[in-house]
């Protein structure tokens, strides 16, 4: 997403300065071509060389340098530019360009720049709650500049409150997003990611290997590209860089059902990839079982409700997407479900091949259409497949607003 894309990263004069140093590692990790332009005050606080080493470029500040020889430098960066990240932005920074001012290179850069602008403030809480930070903010979103954060916590001067820089993923992220093309836009799409875990007695359960990483890497592509998501997971350890995304934990199958239930009517799209448990423990003890000296445990197990089948016995104008987690026989399986369920795409997911299934940051599925096509996807990251899948998804969507023949009931 990032690669080859000519970013400019405006550092200002901020204690978080030296997190900026993080940030441009990650642009160019991405292989974004990073152009740094620091303020005076920025440079008290890390030094230009920092960036010069982490960016392969020179560090701009002087406003009266030319630029590559014989260039000027604002003009020059503004039109190169495929977007400009100000992190961290200082209450400075945000008052003098809300406020038309130009008496640097970075705001004369800003000003000629027809490219989206990001800021990443930072900053003590009482300034950026104070009525002229607030006002200098709400003029820059009112011309159409983007932002992100600030985020709530300890803060370097001592204080805690709003005002810390922004987590570095969640920059990336937001900037990501601003090179994505929104074609989910005013579409809603419920995600279930995650095991289920289906209690013995008190102290323990079964469950299974999924981590929600699945899950999460669609609910995160489908927001990315426009969608409003949901997502309903069962318990995980894992963060999104969104706070856009509302989450719903659940445990057991069946509190999944009831969440689901409880959205279905709202939602056009509905993504399973959790692993719901097919079976439960017939008789949840009120305490711990005991442990016994001589002897077997039985546990007498009966099936959980198929929250996927339901949901295609109701279809109505839903897209349903389900997954296939399989050990043998794939494609047949899958195919099966994806009848059995009345879907319109399942994911097949051989979770026995290496860097496939559960756990890990990748997977290689077959994505399977109601015509019998498949997609074969080779190895690559789950936020990769995502992306394939919401491609496939995207098909169905305008297939389905231009009235096509859409698949019913089998
Ligand atoms: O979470 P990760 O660690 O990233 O792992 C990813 C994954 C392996 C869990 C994921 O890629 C995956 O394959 N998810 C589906 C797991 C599964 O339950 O497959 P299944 O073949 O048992 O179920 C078929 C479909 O019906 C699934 O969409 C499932 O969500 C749904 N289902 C299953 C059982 C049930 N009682 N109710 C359901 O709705």
């Amino acid at each position: 997403m990032l690669k080859n894309k000519e970013i400019i990263l405006g550092v200002t004069g901020g204690i978080a300065a030296y997190k900026a140093a993080e940030l441009l590692r990650e642009m160019t990790r991405r292989e974004a071509n990073v152009h740094v332009v620091m303020t005076q005050h920025a440079q008290q606080f890390v030094s230009p060389l920092t960036f010069q080493t982490l960016s392969g470029n020179p560090v701009l500040s002087e406003m009266f340098r030319l630029f590559m020889g014989s260039k000027i430098g604002h003009v020059t960066l503004a039109d190169i530019a495929n977007l400009t990240v100000i992190a961290p932005a200082t209450a400075n920074i945000l008052g003098k360009i809300a406020n038309g001012v130009a008496d640097d290179l970075l705001t004369t850069m800003v000003m000629a720049m027809k490219v989206p602008v990001l800021f990443a403030p930072s900053m003590n809480v009482n300034m950026w709650e104070s009525s002229f930070v607030q006002n200098n903010v709400e003029r820059l979103k009112a011309y159409g500049y983007q932002f992100i954060g600030p985020a709530e916590g300890d803060l370097a001067c001592g204080s805690e409150g709003r005002g810390r820089l922004a987590d570095i993923a969640e920059i990336i992220e937001k900037i990501e997003d601003i090179f994505t093309k929104k074609d989910l836009q005013g579409q809603r799409i419920l995600v279930t990611a995650g095991p289920t875990l289906e209690p013995v007695d008190p102290v323990r359960y079964i469950t299974n290997r999924s981590t929600g990483k699945m899950g999460f890497a669609l609910a995160k592509m489908a927001c990315r590209r426009g969608a409003m998501v949901t997502l309903i997971t069962g318990p995980n350890y894992l963060s999104l860089p969104r706070s856009d995304i509302p989450q719903i934990v659940v445990h057991s199958a069946r509190e999944m059902r009831e969440a689901v239930r409880e959205q279905y009517d709202d939602c056009h799209i509905i993504i399973m990839a959790a692993a719901v448990a097919d079976f439960r423990p017939q008789d949840t003890r009120g305490g711990k079982i005991k442990k016994r000296e001589n002897g077997t445990y039985a546990l007498e197990l009966e099936k959980n409700p198929d929250i996927l089948k339901e949901l295609g016995e109701n279809k109505g104008d839903h897209i349903l997407v389900g997954f296939a987690a399989e050990t043998s026989e794939l494609m047949e399986n899958a195919e099966a479900k994806l009848k059995e369920k009345n879907l319109d795409l399942i994911i097949a997911n051989d979770v026995t091949q290496p860097g496939a299934g559960f756990g890990v940051d990748t997977n290689i599925v077959k994505i399977l259409d109601t015509r019998g096509r498949a997609r074969k996807l080779p190895l690559m990251t789950k936020e990769d497949v995502a992306d394939i899948i919401l491609d496939q998804v995207v098909k169905l969507v305008k297939k389905k607003e231009k009235g096509l023949p859409w698949p019913r009931n089998w």
